[in-house]
């Protein structure tokens, strides 16, 4: 290839002395200080990739040893540091005083939110509005174990039939017809009284025979009249709330197989300023007493 550098007739510029079938380039280089700073970059990466964690591997740091992590920290300490007092104040009252001052209650609920979406929602619903299968609505007055503060507290910290905590909540209801004690014909009598209760029945005489095995059976934990009993957690029968169906083929599998329904006591693993923000919020969700 020839390189004839020459002068450029009409602008005037050099070429390059690059000629391809009698076309020539113009030798125009990129402006001086457009170059410099693109040098300038280059060494400023070199020196940043040195000094910063620039490299995709874990644990990857730069000669500053800064992390992002690290510059989170102290952050999040005065963050801590600014709650603590209010904190310390949770801790100390009981739910009771919390829901009655205005700006630890505000704090509670606030906190309460937080802490119960981490926690509970995944079983009792985002709202508390409980979910099919024995995760009851925490959102309306119908308690298994009481509404109080203290209910909900002593509930919250030692959970339910969970083998951790000896004050956890709830009985065992027998498997009447799994373990022997009822005849299937029994359960199915007792279903139908059971929806009686809340006069659904459609089987008069069954209702009747089912009446009677219930007496025997079940009223020393449902009570008289089913009304429930809140020492056990034996849930209320003649009301419209199920934590596992209310037809008859759901009660015949509560009534067979019986249901235990277990809740993780939250006392050993969340601080009790937690647990009282909780009570607070829970008892504000709707049914508290
Ligand atoms: C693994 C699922 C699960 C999680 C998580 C859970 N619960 Fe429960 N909770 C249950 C079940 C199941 C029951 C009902 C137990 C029963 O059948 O007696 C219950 C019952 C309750 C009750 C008693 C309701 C009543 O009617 O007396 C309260 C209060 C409660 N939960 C609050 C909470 C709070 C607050 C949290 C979060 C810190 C939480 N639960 C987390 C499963 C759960
Ligand atoms: C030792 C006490 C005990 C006895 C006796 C008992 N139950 Fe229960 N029953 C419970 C408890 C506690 C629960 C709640 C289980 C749970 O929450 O997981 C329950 C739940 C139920 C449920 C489900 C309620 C719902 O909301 O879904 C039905 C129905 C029921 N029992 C009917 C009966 C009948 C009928 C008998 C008699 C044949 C009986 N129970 C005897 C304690 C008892």
């Amino acid at each position: 290839m020839p390189t004839k550098i020459e002068k450029d007739s009409i602008t005037g510029t050099n070429t390059t002395g690059h000629e391809w079938d009698g076309l020539k380039e113009l030798n125009t280089p990129l402006p001086k200080w457009w170059l410099y700073v693109f040098y300038a970059t280059i060494a400023f990466s070199i020196v940043w990739m040195a000094i910063y964690p620039s490299l995709p591997v874990t644990g990857a740091r730069g000669l500053s040893g800064w992390t992002a992590r690290g510059a989170i920290g102290p952050a999040l300490e005065a963050e801590k540091a600014a709650r603590e007092p209010m904190l310390a104040k949770l801790r100390a009252a009981t739910p009771a005083q919390i829901a009655a001052d205005p700006e630890m209650r505000a704090f509670a609920l606030a906190g309460g939110r937080i802490a119960f979406a981490n926690n509970c929602a995944g079983c009792h619903g985002a709202g508390g509005q409980g979910a099919p299968g024995g995760f009851p609505s925490l959102a309306d007055d119908d308690w298994l174990y009481g509404g109080s503060f203290d209910a909900i507290q002593h509930t919250i910290r030692h959970g339910v039939r969970n083998g951790e905590s000896d004050e956890a909540r709830g009985v065992a209801m027998p498997r009447f017809q799994a373990d022997g004690l009822l005849k299937a014909e029994q359960v199915a009598d007792t279903a139908e009284y059971v929806l009686s209760l809340t006069g659904r029945a459609t089987d008069a005489a069954a209702a009747q025979r089912g009446g009677q095995v219930f007496a025997e059976n079940c009223v020393s934990c449902h009570g008289e009249k089913g009304e429930g009993n809140r020492d056990m957690g034996a849930p209320r029968l003649n009301d419209q709330v199920w934590l596992y169906g209310g037809d008859k083929a759901s009660l015949m599998r509560s009534i067979g197989w019986s249901r235990a329904g277990v809740m993780p006591s939250w006392g050993g693993r969340l601080d009790p300023a937690t647990v009282n923000m909780l009570t607070v919020y829970v008892h504000a969700l709707g049914g508290g007493e």
